[in-house]
């Protein structure tokens, strides 16, 4: 099997990026992680890229022109597949114009409930009975495309922010692998 060469964008703790390069170590696994791409010069995630020895670079999104930056950099890695995994940024059009249906995301919600920012808060607020994940495809619409997979699970009254985040990562480390398995699987 041809492993799609593939780049994974991160912005800070990096769980589900260890959690990706550890799959992809299997042969079956449909994706070669070949580049790390960071907004954040500080992000924990890039001691994983470092320990498993995948190139890594750091993007400023402030800067003019970035995208042109970003696009060149994955034309040189010849990527064909993008992870968004914690990356908190909005994902410029002209990108996703470049690679269309080929860019993913995890969100900490059952979308299109909590897109966004401060999802466990609001769910806590609004008192949601299920919490849960989705991977889904980028478009230009913030957290809309269509959904590859979701996870959820009850909310139970205990439950605080802290710990439906810890429920919810649990989650995520099962459904980006399997959502990758998915997509490829159709293709
Ligand atoms: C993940 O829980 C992911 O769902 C969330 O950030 C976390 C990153 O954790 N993403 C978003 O909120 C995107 N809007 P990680 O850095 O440990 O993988």
């Amino acid at each position: 099997m041809v492993k799609k060469n593939t780049c994974i964008f991160i912005s800070g703790k990096g769980s589900n990026l260890k959690n990706l390069i550890l799959h992809s170590r299997e042969s079956i696994f449909p994706i070669k992680i070949s580049l790390v791409i960071s907004d954040n010069k500080n992000a924990n995630g890039i001691l994983y890229a470092k320990k498993y020895q995948i190139p890594y670079i750091f993007i400023n999104t402030k800067s003019k022109n970035y995208e042109n930056i970003v696009l060149l950099i994955l034309k040189k890695y010849k990527i064909s597949f993008i992870c968004l995994a914690g990356y908190m940024k909005i994902i410029s059009n002209k990108i996703i114009k470049n690679y269309q249906n080929k860019i993913v995301n995890i969100h900490p919600s059952l979308l299109p409930k909590f897109k966004g920012l401060n999802t466990f808060s609001r769910m806590l607020k609004n008192k949601e009975k299920k919490a849960g994940c989705t991977v889904h495809y980028v478009n230009e619409k913030l957290d809309s495309g269509s959904t590859i997979l979701q996870k959820k699970f009850f909310i139970d009254q205990k439950d605080d922010e802290k710990i439906l985040k810890y429920k919810t990562q649990k989650l995520e480390y099962r459904a980006f692998p399997e959502a990758i398995i998915k997509i490829f699987r159709k293709s």
